[in-house]
């Protein structure tokens, strides 16, 4: 396909296409006010929690959460991906979807620098392989790579390198010349170089094995470095980068995907090790995650390759854990046609172990002999209770129930609770009921934005959110903050006329960290952006589902006026909130030394501050 969709044809589709026409083609919308609502297609309810605002164009779900413009409905209703879901909505409003080459100034100048990036990781990566054919210890690495079995072939595929030791063998790679110091700000925007505090720079990897991380199209975006020996940590990734998130990226994915015309599964595996070893045997369409748990970005990354996963675990207890956790995360993925089959090999062994001691056809064994979602979802459920007796039926399914209740609404979801119904001799329109229940309750102890950990909340915020009537509330506390980032969703030019006070930097809340994100994202627009455009931004991130929350559950003032005078009084808000948390602290601090020790001025400091608001401040 062509390049991207240029932002400004993403805006115009979105003003011309109608949200409420949009959905009711879909889902029979029914008028409610100003709003309209439906059941939720996302998930089973009885009573309609789904709303969508014709005003401000963006839908949402008080019942499970899910939100969006029409573009992000599209998605996920059809699940489509967001090229094709701008291609549907544009071929019903007749029109063609253009596509650039890059022709803004701005488009071209974030395009050459990160391409500037890119050529600077390749650059690295071919550094790396030619120390492993080069460098005067290139035999303590080859030794290595022969020690744990790998072929030549197998390296050459992989890119594998090696960082020979030394604090700067890279930095001192740099080819001179004008280029040299932009190259080193490069090397350290991308994780390759660490700047110290003197203001020099030294090599992050060093004498270890290299593996170049890729992304789809087999760009270089990210190393991993193993020891040699047993120091730690055994393994060394490449930090956060602009290029590279570790939630998103899979180790093997491009080099699989390259094997193979079509997967008809993924294995997924847990290290480096593991996927180069099981190539090497045969088996091509392994991925591993980078030290990380799998994400929902990594599942929906796969899905989009294959509709079929298996999850290779470990035998032990620790692989146990991790296969539970992969199961909480997977359940809302599921939707009909996908599959996810966990295999746990023998204790001791992982699969560059197991594949290299019993060969393909074994492993192959292994892979056929997977548990499938719904029997480890069962048997996880089921673990400690005997299913001989009717109260442990019953409490299988209280266990079970609140996990299926998270796969989405579909087929799957009905044969999952007619099974459990065929075990515990339920009724199934009775647990059905059931989890209905569960996922009411659930939702209304939810927090979508956890409230700060560190930092008091003012006990009662100026501004009182008008409340809203209507079901489920999933529990985002109307503070100042949150109620500060409803005011900019729905009127985003206020962060055009304020700023945020420097102080909210210290704030450990999400909050305070979403309402940072997006201020500083409206303000880096050049035009006005509107909340469907806001909400798009973000759809299917991890802010979505507490930016939705926020445009939704608070009725923001209907005029600018009154929520302009409101924004600025929370920023004020903010600022006092700071003050007083401070001035406690140092109250805290100074009253723990006797006051023989404190000085003149410290003692003025507790007398001005105690006196006169004492009580109120602590
Ligand atoms: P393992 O410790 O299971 O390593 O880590 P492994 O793949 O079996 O490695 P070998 O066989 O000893 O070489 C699995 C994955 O976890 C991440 C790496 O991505 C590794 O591939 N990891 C592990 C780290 O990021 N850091 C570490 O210190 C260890
Ligand atoms: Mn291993």
């Amino acid at each position: 396909m062509a390049g991207r969709i240029p932002q400004y044809f993403i805006d115009d589709i979105l003003d011309r296409v109608d949200i409420v026409e949009v959905i009711d083609r879909r889902v029979s919308l029914k008028k409610a006010g100003r709003n309209y609502s439906a059941c939720c297609p996302f998930h089973n309810e009885k009573t309609p929690s789904f709303s969508v605002n014709p005003d401000k164009q963006f839908y949402y779900c008080f019942g499970c959460g899910a939100g969006g413009n029409s573009i992000g409905f599209i998605m996920d209703y059809e699940n489509l991906d967001f090229p094709a879901a701008v291609e549907s909505l544009a071929s019903v409003a007749g029109l063609e979807v253009p596509r650039e080459a890059g022709n803004s100034a701005e488009q071209r100048q974030r395009k050459s620098e990160s391409q500037g990036l890119y050529d600077t990781l390749a650059w690295a990566a071919k550094h790396f392989q030619l120390q492993l054919r080069q460098h005067s210890n290139k035999s303590q690495a080859i030794d290595y790579l022969k020690h744990r079995g790998l072929s030549g072939e197998v390296a050459r595929d992989f890119g594998i390198g090696y960082a020979p030791p030394g604090w700067d063998h890279l930095l001192n790679a740099i080819p001179s010349g004008e280029q040299r110091a932009r190259q080193r700000q490069q090397l350290e925007t991308c994780g390759m170089l660490v700047k110290k505090d003197s203001g020099d720079y030294y090599d992050r990897f060093r004498e270890r094995i290299i593996f170049p991380i890729r992304d789809n199209r087999g760009r270089v975006i990210a190393f991993g470095g193993r020891v040699l020996n047993d120091d730690k940590p055994k393994y060394l990734n490449s930090p956060e980068t602009p290029v590279f998130s570790k939630q998103r990226e899979l180790y093997g994915l491009f080099e699989a995907r390259k094997a193979n015309r079509q997967l008809d599964y993924i294995l997924m595996v847990e290290g480096y090790m593991d996927v180069v070893s099981l190539v090497q045997f045969g088996i091509t369409n392994a991925v591993a995650t980078l030290g990380t748990a799998s994400s929902i970005f990594h599942l929906e990354k796969i899905f989009r390759h294959s509709s079929k996963l298996v999850v290779c675990f470990d035998g032990d207890a620790a692989g146990k854990k991790a296969a539970a956790r992969l199961l909480e995360t997977a359940l809302p993925a599921m939707t009909d046609g996908r599959e996810i089959c966990f295999l746990f090999l023998p204790d001791g062994d992982d699969p560059d172990t197991f594949v290299r001691q019993h060969g393909k056809v074994a492993f192959g064994a292994q892979v056929d002999k997977a548990m499938p979602l719904e029997g480890f979802l069962i048997e996880t459920a089921s673990e400690g209770i005997s299913l001989d007796s009717d109260a442990g039926k019953a409490k299988l399914s209280q266990r079970a129930l609140p996990l299926i209740q998270q796969l989405p609404h579909g087929v799957f979801k009905q044969l999952m609770l007619r099974k459990l119904a065929s075990i515990t001799g339920a009724d199934i329109h009775l647990l059905e009921s059931q989890a209905a229940k569960i996922s009411a309750a659930k939702t209304q102890h939810q927090t979508a934005v956890s409230n700060s950990k560190s930092e008091p909340q003012t006990k009662s915020s100026a501004i009182q959110a008008p409340q809203e009537d209507t079901q489920v509330a999933i529990g985002l506390e109307k503070t100042p903050m949150v109620w500060a980032i409803a005011l900019l969703l729905h009127y985003p030019q206020l962060a055009n006329q304020h700023s945020l006070p420097r102080c909210i930097e210290h704030f450990d809340s999400e909050e305070a960290r979403l309402l940072q994100l997006l201020m500083s994202h409206i303000k880096a627009q050049s035009q006005t952006v509107t909340t469907s455009q806001l909400l798009g931004y973000w759809h299917g991130t991890a802010e979505s589902a507490a930016l939705n929350h926020c445009a939704s559950r608070h009725k923001t003032p209907e005029s600018i006026t009154v929520a302009e005078q409101e924004f600025a009084d929370i920023l004020t808000s903010i600022e006092r909130q700071f003050a007083r948390h401070q001035r406690s602290q140092l109250v805290a601090e100074l009253k723990q030394k006797p006051l023989s020790e404190l000085s003149e001025e410290e003692k003025n400091t507790l007398k001005s501050i105690k006196m006169p608001n004492a009580k109120k401040d602590i």
